[in-house]
């Protein structure tokens, strides 16, 4: 049994704290640490039955009985923390992105491998039973080599303006996630993107310097080509598709709903929409994500999503803003 100290108690590492005292199998929290501690937090730990609440993340570094620690603070956090629990010796599970700075997240890595500790980046959708089934197919030969990856990622409502403005831009916040599954489905690297972006959802996004709609083609260096499409706002809820095609046949998902009853009157046949949002739709995937990497520390196995799967993202996302700004393709070495 490993102990395991969280840094961050906000939505995020409250799910992981769930699905370590509820799913995992292997693990158990010591301590949950947060700047912000409020009754209300220390009653929640309370019933998460977490013995110890701090203010300070540093306590959770010097408890020579934690393990492993899980970066769930807010995204500017993740490095400097990471930096500090590898040279502490602590295994890290560290949530999406690592940081927008790419010397930054060098940094990180380099930390890590010295210390020798594991090391998993928050890439949840890996472990989701649509996309990873897509992924199998993929391995298994079923489509033939790739030729087109295609995913559609549309959020049920944008976020409030004050997250917008610092939240690093819609392609750091939520399309890092896609730039992420176009690797994984793909199985090769992003070598050239080309981004198209418009505010056609709210202009109070416009205004403070983002996007909330964009189609993204990107080039992948085993030739395949892959097509992103985004916004902050789908009115009939969380769409989140994917499909692989190739030289043998495709593959795709659809989204996953409440249930899959359908109502057939005279007004129509009518399904459920889809789930609500990420905390709806990805519970599974954040169970497991976690379930892999106590897995790794417990066994001594390589991590599933590594730190050069943290760093790629970014990297894209950095060429993705660049080709905006500047209207045309990006190559990735451009910006490496
Ligand atoms: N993988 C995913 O699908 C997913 C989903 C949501 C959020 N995230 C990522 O998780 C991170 C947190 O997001 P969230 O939605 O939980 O935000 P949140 O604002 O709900 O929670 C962040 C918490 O971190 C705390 N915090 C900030 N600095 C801290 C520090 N130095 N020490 C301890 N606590 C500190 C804040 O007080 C807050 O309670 C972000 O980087 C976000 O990108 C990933």
């Amino acid at each position: 049994m490993i102990k395991v100290g969280i840094i961050g108690a906000g939505r995020i590492g409250r799910v992981h704290s769930e699905s370590i005292t509820k799913y995992v199998k292997g693990a158990e929290i010591k301590a949950i640490s947060d700047v912000r501690v409020t009754e209300e937090l220390k009653e929640w730990a309370k019933g998460m039955g977490i013995p110890n609440v701090y203010e300070d993340y540093k306590l959770i570094l010097q408890d020579p009985e934690i393990d492993a620690v899980l970066v769930c603070s807010s995204t500017n956090t993740h490095a400097p923390i990471s930096i500090e629990a590898a040279q502490a010796g602590k295994h890290i599970f560290c949530e999406k992105p690592i940081d927008a700075d790419v010397g930054r997240i060098q940094q990180v890595l380099a930390e890590v491998e010295k210390a020798g500790v594991k090391f998993q980046v928050g890439f949840n959708r890996r472990f989701d039973h649509n996309f990873k089934a897509i992924k199998d197919a993929v391995v298994n030969g079923d489509i033939g080599e790739p030729h087109v990856i295609r995913v559609t990622s549309r959020d049920p409502d944008a976020p409030p303006i004050e997250y917008v403005k610092v939240s690093g831009g819609m392609f750091f916040d939520m399309t890092i996630h896609d730039f992420d599954m176009v690797r994984y489905l793909s199985g090769s690297e992003v070598t050239e993107v080309y981004a198209a972006g418009g505010v056609l959802v709210n202009p109070e996004i416009g205004k403070a310097g983002d996007i909330d709609t964009a189609v993204i083609t990107l080039k992948l260096a085993n030739g395949a080509i892959a097509v992103i499409d985004n916004s902050r706002k789908a009115v009939y809820g969380y769409d989140q598709r994917a499909e692989v095609f190739g030289s043998k046949g495709a593959i795709q998902t659809a989204n996953d709903t409440p249930s899959t009853a359908i109502l057939s009157n005279v007004n129509g046949v009518i399904a459920e929409k889809p789930k609500y949002f990420f905390l709806e739709r990805y519970m599974q995937s954040f169970a497991d994500e976690m379930a892999c990497f106590v897995d790794s520390v417990v066994n001594d196995k390589p991590t599933l999503v590594n730190g050069n799967d943290g760093l790629q993202p970014v990297l894209i996302a950095i060429a993705a803003k660049k080709s905006l700004d500047e209207g045309r393709p990006v190559k990735l070495s451009e910006v490496a």
